[in-house]
């Protein structure tokens, strides 16, 4: 039984976040800070509880978010850590940010303009970080002008020059074009030196830019999707070897069972009819949940420790499986989507491949009204809903093939169990001497192991349309995915 007393809830590892968090710092050079992107609610994880786990963990340095509203909402919850918006504001935000003290990333003079009027009417100093457009094509003034913003800046007695950053479009580690970013970057730093000016942040280092290597150097660096242990299979090598750990696994539980005769048609447009006689499992999950719904007839679910097949389209509210294989499945069973249950584990890559996405869209996929669990070393925090009787923390999921359940081990809980280290080039920003710089091997690759996806029998003119959709969202970003080696960032 499930016992969770939620119909789908997701529970969130905190104390795998923290492992993560450990694990990501023991790559960069002694002393490196990491400024936790949580915007997007924590990839889906949940901005606040993610926050409060980090906050004050050693290497943590602020947070950095998508907007004002996600920047008071930490506020409100009492983060009192550096809080930078990494997108743009629009001029409606202004106040809050200064009364909040909230950081912003300034991409414009009309910006910097606005946001000294709102400081000087409210007596407050800001702190602005500089954006640069090195090669990400959308926020950010080109390097030939990033110069003359930072200087304004610089200025001025109501803004505070205190970073310049960047963001990396390549989605692959020791991609070529995060160093060409990189170099832009120095380029800028170098002619602002020139006038005397040196931020004291300086940074650009995504996920994929620390574990390639460029970010290690880096005196702060802006790590997000590693932080939530869901890699895509670009950087899962990497990943795997340094030890990280999915932190959210998504479950619910059976409401429905009923035996059914062959040739019963399944769920919205009868996309699934049974060729035999069979149990079928109906489970109040859907694609409101996050459960996308191109895993209709294709994905796979977890119940009493073996793999069922999702039968006909998943509505809104409700999915079906085929459990006749798994004996003894009855209501109130706890059925999982994401995580491990036995010796069986379905990660996030996986379902991302099967939909043809990025594990990113798939975590901020994850409903409102999915009850966050939040868990600690198999302990729910105080306060928090009862759960079940047995440990909760969920094992991470390791490697399971496209489409299916597949048998993962249990990787160790030992911090960084290979440190991943790079030769790749270090900026050397303002402070940063070059003896700083680590020495490393090469990361050590562990197999992922992958079968092909299966494709879903009985698909309908429904579910080819999603296809369709799907493939033309794909092709548009082909000039990208080239770029990036087909992977993705946020
Ligand atoms: C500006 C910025 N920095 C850092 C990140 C973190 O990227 P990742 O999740 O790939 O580590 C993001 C994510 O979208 C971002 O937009």
């Amino acid at each position: 039984m499930s016992g969770s007393g939620h119909r789908v809830w997701a529970e969130v590892d905190l104390s795998a976040l923290r492992r993560n968090m450990a694990r990501v710092l023991s790559c960069l050079r002694p002393g490196a800070a990491v400024l936790a992107v949580v915007k997007a609610d924590a990839y889906g994880h949940g901005a606040v509880p993610v926050a409060r786990a980090l906050a004050g963990e050693p290497g943590l340095w602020g947070f950095g978010v998508g907007d004002s509203q996600e920047a008071l909402e930490l506020r409100a919850a009492g983060i009192t850590a550096p809080i930078l918006i990494l997108g743009t504001i629009i001029p409606e935000e202004e106040a809050q940010v200064v009364s909040h003290d909230v950081r912003v990333c300034v991409h414009s003079m009309e910006r910097i303009a606005t946001l000294e009027d709102e400081s000087r009417r409210q007596g407050r100093r800001t702190r602005v970080h500089v954006m640069v457009d090195t090669g990400m094509g959308r926020l950010g003034a080109l390097p030939g002008r990033a110069a003359e913003l930072a200087r304004a800046v610089a200025a001025s007695r109501w803004l505070e020059l205190e970073g310049i950053a960047s963001h990396m479009s390549a989605g692959r580690p020791g991609h070529p074009f995060t160093g060409v970013q990189r170099d832009r970057l120095l380029g800028v730093l170098a002619d602002l030196q020139s006038d005397h000016i040196e931020p004291p942040l300086v940074h650009f280092a995504n996920t994929a830019a620390i574990l390639g290597g460029e970010g290690c150097n880096q005196p702060l660096v802006r790590p997000g999707i590693s932080l939530y242990g869901v890699l895509g299979p670009d950087l899962a090598h990497i990943a795997n070897a340094l030890g990280l750990e999915p932190v959210m696994s998504l479950r619910t539980q059976v409401v429905y069972m009923k035996d059914v005769p062959a040739g019963t048609p399944i769920g919205y447009n009868g996309t699934h009819v049974t060729s035999r006689q069979t149990r079928v499992a109906t489970l109040p999950i859907g694609y409101n949940d996050g459960l996308a719904y191109r895993l209709s007839n294709r994905g796979r679910a977890l119940v009493r420790g073996a793999c069922a097949p999702i039968i006909g389209s998943i509505s809104m509210d409700y999915t079906m499986l085929d459990v006749g294989d798994i004996p003894g499945v009855r209501v109130g069973d706890t059925v999982t989507f994401i995580g491990r249950d036995g010796e069986l584990a379905i990660g996030i890559p996986e379902l991302a491949s099967i939909v043809g996405t990025i594990p990113y869209e798939i975590a901020c996929s994850v409903g409102k009204r999915v009850h966050r669990l939040y868990v600690r070393e198999g302990q729910p925090p105080p306060g928090a809903a009862a759960a079940e009787p047995e440990p909760l923390a969920v094992p991470p999921a390791e490697a399971v093939p496209a489409g299916h359940c597949a048998a993962a081990p249990r990787p160790s809980r030992r911090a960084s169990p290979a440190r991943v280290v790079h030769d790749a080039g270090a900026v050397e920003a303002p402070g940063v001497s070059a003896g700083n710089a680590r020495r490393v091997r090469a990361p050590r690759a562990v197999g992922v192991r992958r079968k092909a996806a299966r494709g879903g029998a009985g698909r309908t003119d429904r579910s080819a349309g999603a296809d369709r959709a799907a493939g033309a969202d794909r092709a548009g970003g082909a000039d990208r995915a080239d770029r990036a080696g087909g992977a993705d960032a946020a």
